[in-house]
Parts: C-alpha cells; structure tokens; sequence
C-alpha cells in the first residue's frame, strides 16, 4: 500500500519528539516582564466623554458613599487558585485584601463552602460590605464534561447547547460561582489557531446560533435564578482572525468582515441578554480591542444598547503597553477604562495606577463611575446584594454534581457530536456477530484528553475510555485486544511493531489516532495541520497489514488527513468527548445509534489551504474545477476540501427533494418560507441535517457565493418523510455597506438546499422587490424553522 508521509516543520516536530509540549495552561505560566518604559502620557491624553450609565438608586447611593480606592477595587478580579490548583492562592493576606475592599472579583475559585467563607468576610468586614463576584471558565461543563465546544457546534443542535449550558450552570451555581468565562463565540476559518477547539467554528450564522443557545443555557430566565450563572460572551472583537493562525496576533481584517463575520455571535449573544462580555487579547488592525473606545463604548454600548458588564483577558489590560498603544500601566488603565472596559483580570492596572491616572486626569472619573455601576450593577443583578448566601448551601452543591440526568446528557450530547466523515461500503455499523476488534492506539485509553482544554473540575477517573466503551459494548464472544502503539506528543514509535501483531491477529481495527487535549486551546496553534508524526507512523504501519481499518480521531480542530482518507475504510471523527467519551464512541460503531454530526468547519487537504471559507466572495475568475483554467485556486489542490463544512455521512441514504417557495418575491416587510422534503429511503434510522444557503447574485458590492442562513437536524425512521420549512425576511439577505448600514439591494436571490457546503441537492430563487434597510448583523438574526 502506498502511504506517504507529510513532512512536519522542524521545530514543531523537535517540540512533540521531546515531548516538551507544556502540559499546564498558558495562565500557570509567568507571563515575563513587560517593557519598561519612558513616558507617562496619561495626563495629556485626549480621553472621550464617559455617557452616563444608569444603575438603580440602591447602587448610586452606593456609588456616592465609595472612595476612590474602593472603586478601584470593585473593578479588580483577581486570580483565588491557579486554573488547575483552584483557591490556592486565598492566603490570610488575601482576606485582608478583600476586608479592605480592594478586590471586586476572583477567578478560578471554586465550592459552595470554601466560597460562603470567602464571601462573609466581604459582606460582614468590608467596610461597604459588597459582595465579591466569583467567576471560573466553565466552558464545556463543571463537573459532568461534555465534548469541547467545536464538537458540540457539530451535533447542529442548538438544543444541546441549551441543554449542556443549563446542566454546568446548575453544577456551577451550586458551588459557589457566579459567572462562567463562556461562550467563546470567535468565529475562525484558521485551523492552525489552537482556539478552534473552544468556538462554533468557521459560519457567522451557525455560531450566532449556537452562541444564543449557550447564553440562554447558563443564564435561563433570570440571573437571580436557582441553578443559574451570568455568561462571558467572549473574545469581543475579532480574536479568531489572528494573522497565520499564531495565537493574540493581529486580525489584519475588512471593517465589512469584523462585522459580517466575527461580530454577529456577539450581537445574538447581546439579544439573548448576555450579562456581560470579555475583550480579546489581539488588535483589530493595529487597534487593540482592550483599549478600542469605538467598539466597546462606540459600538457595543450606544450602538448595540448593552447595559452589562465587560471584562478584559487575562492581563491584557498591562499588555496595552506590549502592543505598544500605552507608554505606562497608568496610560494603559487610562485607554482600558476610557474605552469601556470595566474589570480588569489580573493585570492590577485599576488597583495600583488607576487613582494616578485619574488625578493627572479628572475626566477619567466619570469612566470610573460608570465601570463601577456596571460591576455593582452586574452583582445586583445576580442576586447578590439581597441574599449574597444564595449559591453557598452544600447540600444543593452535593445534590447536583454528576447528578444522573447530567451523565445521561453528557452521553446524548457526545453521540450527536460525532461527525462519521467516511464510510466505504457501509463498513460501519459494525456487524453484531462476535469478532475479533483491535484497539490501537494511545488515545483510546488517554482519559485526560476526553477532558478537553477547559476541564473545569472535570475528573479524569470520570471519564470512560474509548477502550472501555468498545469493550462493554461489543458483541458477545467478541475478543477486544488493545496495544497502545504510539502517543501523540511522544517521540517513542517502538510500541508500533506489538501494535502491529496485535492487529494482524483480529479481523477489523479500531485505529484511535490524533491530537491530545495539549495540541489544541490557548497558545497552542499549529503551523501543521497534519497529523502528528508518531500517529502517522502508527497509521501507516497498521494500514500495511491491510486489516479492514476504521479510524476513530480524535482532537479539537479539522486535521489534513489525505494518507487517512485515502487508506482507511472509515473514519469518525470523535473530537474529544468528556466523561461519557468511550459509551457514545461504542454506540456509533455498533450501530445502536446513528452518527448525524456535520463538520462546523471544513477539514483541508493540507496546511497550505487555509485560511479558507466556503462562504469567501466568488473573485472575478472564480475557482474552476479545471486546473488548466486561470482561477481562483491552488494548482496543486482540487477546489474541493477534503471534508467541506457541513459534511458528516449518515448511516441512512436520505434524500432531499421537493424544494418550494412560498413566492417568487419577497418585499419589505414580508417573508418567504423555503420548504424542502427529507425522505429515509433506507431500512434503519438515520439523521439528516437539512442546510439552507443563500447568495445574492448582484449588488454593488460583492457578495459570498454561499451563506448559510438556516438548518435543521431531522432524525427519520425507515421509510420516513418530513418536511422542513424555513422562512427568511429581508433584514437577513443584508450586507454591511460602507455607510455603516445594514443594505439589501433589490434583484435575485438564489437558494441552496444541501446535505454539506459542497452537496447541494435543490436549488431554486426569488426576487426582492426593494431595497431594504436594517440595523442587525444579518448572520445574527435566526431563520424560523419548523419541521411537519
Ligand atoms: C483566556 C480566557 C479565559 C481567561 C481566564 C485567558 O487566558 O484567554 O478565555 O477566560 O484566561 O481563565
């Protein structure tokens, strides 16, 4: 069998072959000195106006009785624990810090009693006895873990979303937290970036629905409400476009792609009543959004009418000065707060060189005043001032972790996440007559990785393997033989050649290859796509021995997989699945449930092809098929991806047909429903995700050959139809012109019904009749969807 190996870059390669990877976050790093630096601008600088917020009387008479010191230090969140070693740091010192009202907020913290202690001394010692807020990155589950967040925008669901979201924050409220750091709602069509793992992927639409579904989960109808938490809808700005890939580098982007393609989750996320938001580490053409007055406070707050809460990154509030926009910490607190932004995580800006800055500059005041009603505002609004006891009770805490119904979730949800990207001749399911299977590979028993980057107070002695879930569930009689073969981040392949034996005695493989959890998150982009060299060793070695081999990959980003797809008789792609990882895995293999996932970003032929989109403007030689014509493409790549968004198999052949339209023509005001027929033609169960695309077809200026404007997973029992209905208004056929409006012109509109970006199976159009005018991110605004 022919099988060639993609060359990694050297030094990528020398880092995974030492294994000297690091294993522990960026944050539990010491982030290095900051420059030093010769001037302080901060008294010169030309500050806006601050516009007055409103807070209710209970917080103004508050606000008046504050000194400026106390100010300052509800607007400091500082760190209680590190994100692996929660509370650690609350020392007897630290207490006094919060006696003395110099800490508004701490982050990874945790526990309903180690918190109810922390709390009273603020509100029984503090002298304005204002509760502290606690906040932790809950992002893909507290304690239950659920698949990272790019596996969940797989299963298409926005429910799961809603679902998952709702079971963390009622583990998390119970135990003491108030706020979750989620969702990450950055939009990327750059693999390389390691944050791929934490988003909805490449689609402004798909991730601003996802992105509703989240806030509504953590944050249900109230924020004073049991079993609820406020949500971060982070990074604000453009933090998924960074340049090359390379984590908090610049987004060197269009003002039209800012707010057609990165904004719009956040502007779902404000309607879904976001309580607060967090700035992005990187700059928006040399603007960082930590210090971006016009975004936060231009955009955001007067435009976009957000009256919550915003909070900078991790120390991004010193690194103003690293980007090179603040001559000092006081210059840095000066454009931070100016700009908009309330609390400062962790750099200590606010708390040490904020009341300097505000004396060289008494306008900052205002700014000052208005960061604190928000922050009080925020506390008000959880519940906090009324019954700051409320998320301390043990009992419900212990009641609630890993309740049953959230083990239960965590399962459904890592089954309808799995995305089966190949499946030749039917291979899977797999036959229910015993065989002899063979697990290889390392990450079918690397229960840590199943955690994800964000594993929260995930327990891996939770988590069930992939190993284990074949093991429990295959067939009896069934012989399951493991060999670890190779890891992904170690350079020792001499496992290969037992691995090799071990599959040359069964009758079909299970090949468990990929990426670990420490190859995708913060600080961890790839300048390779490919997979990593010791996975690719084990793979060829174990396609030579020409066994019948299905693929089970792992890991939190789309991979250039050509020598798998090429050699493998089936691949899934499993991501990485929290607790319940090992039981979903088995009941897609055998069958017991049918695979319905579909990619939320494409998977590339190689690293060279990306950045890429399918929904990228159509250029005027737009890409043909035919390499010999001058197009829009590489001359060594089919214009195709190698797995396009949208794409996941179904166990089922289902047909989409039927396609029609409520009219010819939509005007101002109206609406148009697009319906399509979902026929099972097969005899076993299966899911078809049914996907509306749109192009406008000429306007001044141009528009994506696709845009996804709507979807619906349909599960369809044999013989089974159903229809779907979408039904569009004109405000979601816009673009953001160059005056800063949203604008549809009049013309053809053509539609696109599909299985994938690239396997449209009904197409039709319509006219709007006039121009149209709107003040919404079109990708923002969800399609009315109902299924007969
Ligand atoms: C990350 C954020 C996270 C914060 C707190 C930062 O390094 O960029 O996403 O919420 O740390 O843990």
């Amino acid at each position: 069998m022919k099988f060639t190996r993609i060359a990694m870059p050297a030094v990528i390669l020398a880092m995974i072959m030492s294994g000297s990877a690091p294993a522990v976050h960026a944050q539990d790093q010491d982030p290095g000195p900051l420059p030093t630096h010769v001037t302080d601008t901060a008294s010169v600088m030309d500050i806006p106006a601050a516009i007055p917020t409103k807070a209710s009387p209970r917080i103004e008479a508050l606000l008046r009785r504050m000194t400026l010191q106390e100010k300052v230090g509800q607007l400091t969140q500082a760190a209680g624990g590190r994100s692996k070693t929660l509370n650690s740091k609350l020392t007897p010192s630290e207490l006094d810090r919060v006696r003395t009202g110099k800490v508004g907020s701490y982050l990874h913290v945790a526990g309903a009693e180690p918190l109810r202690a922390l709390q009273k001394v603020a509100v029984e010692e503090s002298r304005l006895r204002i509760p502290l807020l606690f906040a932790m990155d809950v992002v893909h589950g507290y304690r239950t873990i659920f698949p990272v967040p790019i596996a969940i925008a797989a299963s298409w669901e926005p429910e799961q979303w809603h679902h998952t979201a709702s079971i963390s924050a009622v583990e998390a409220s119970n135990s003491g937290l108030h706020w979750t750091f989620a969702p990450m709602v950055d939009v990327t069509r750059d693999p390389r970036w390691g944050r791929v793992v934490e988003g909805a992927g490449e689609d402004a639409y798909l991730g601003s629905i996802m992105t509703a579904a989240q806030v509504r989960g953590y944050q249900g109808q109230s924020l004073s409400g049991a079993g609820t938490m406020m949500a971060t809808t982070k990074h604000f700005g453009a933090y998924g476009a960074p340049l090359g890939g390379r984590d908090y580098g610049t987004a060197e982007i269009s003002e039209r792609a800012l707010h057609e393609i990165y904004l719009p989750p956040f502007y779902a996320a404000m309607q879904a009543g976001t309580g607060s938001y967090m700035t992005a580490f990187n700059d928006i053409g040399g603007q960082p959004t930590t210090g971006n007055a016009d975004l936060i406070n231009g955009m955001l707050r007067a435009r976009w009418g957000f009256d919550g809460m915003l909070v900078s990154d991790w120390n991004a509030v010193a690194e103003l000065i690293n980007h090179g926009i603040a001559g000092s910490r006081a210059d840095a607190g000066t454009l931070a707060i100016s700009a908009g932004v309330d609390m400062d995580m962790m750099s200590l800006v606010y708390a040490n060189d904020l009341t300097k800055a505000v004396a060289a500059n008494p306008r900052l005041m205002a700014h000052v005043d208005n960061a604190v009603r928000n922050v009080l505002t925020a506390k008000e609004r959880l519940g906090l001032f009324d019954d700051p006891m409320a998320y301390h009770d043990l009992a419900a805490e212990t009641a609630n972790i890993r309740a049953a119904a959230h083990i239960v979730a965590a399962r459904e949800v890592a089954e309808r996440s799995i995305v089966l990207l190949k499946n030749s001749d039917n291979i899977l399911p797999l036959a229910a007559n015993a065989q002899k299977i063979a697990i290889i590979g390392a990450m079918a028993t690397d229960v840590q990785s199943q955690l994800g980057s964000w594993r929260a107070r995930g327990d891996k002695t939770e988590v069930i393997s992939i190993l284990e879930g074949i093991k429990a569930a295959a067939p009896e009689g069934s012989v399951v033989a493991f060999s670890a073969g190779a890891a992904p981040q170690s350079p020792d392949e001499s496992g290969i050649p037992a691995a090799v034996t071990v599959a040359k005695d069964s009758d079909i493989v299970l090949l468990t290859i990929g990426e670990d959890y420490d190859l995708s998150g913060e600080a961890r982009s790839r300048s390779s796509l490919a997979l990593p060299p010791s996975q690719l060793a084990l793979a060829e070695a174990i396609f030579a021995t020409g066994k019948p081999v299905i693929v089970l990959l792992t890991g939190g980003r789309p991979l250039a997989i050509p020598e798998i797809d090429k050699n493998a008789d089936a691949i899934v792609m499993t991501w990485l699945l929290g607790n319940e990882a090992g039981p979903a895995i088995a009941n897609i293999v055998f069958g017991k449930v049918a695979p319905g996932g579909k990619l939320p970003i494409a998977f590339p032929r190689t690293t060279g092809a990306v950045p890429y989109s399918y929904s990228e403007y159509p250029a005027g030689r737009p890409a043909n098929p035919d390499p010999v014509k001058d197009s829009n493409r590489f001359k060594d790549l089919p214009i195709t991806q190698l797995y396009p968004f949208g794409h996941g198999l179904s166990y089922a052949d289902i047909m989409i047909s039927d396609l029609s339209l409520s009219s010819t023509t939509l005007s101002p005001g109206g609406s148009i429903d697009i319906s399509v027929k979902l026929t099972n033609r097969d005899n076993r169960p299966g899911d078809e995700t049914a996907q509306l695309y749109l192009r406008d077809v000429v306007s001044r200026q141009a528009q994506p050959k696709m845009m996804l404007r709507g979807f619906k997973r349909v599960t369809l029992q044999p013989g089974e139809s159903r229809m779907v209905k979408f039904t569009l208004t004109p405000e979601q056929l816009t673009y953001y012109a160059k005056d800063g409006k949203w604008r549809a012109e009049a013309g053809r509109f053509d539609i696109m019904v599909g299985a994938s970006a690239e396997d449209i199976r009904q197409r039709g159009s319509f006219t709007l009749s006039e121009g149209v005018e709107s003040a919404v991110p079109a990708a923002a605004i969800a399609t009315k969807t109902e299924v007969k």
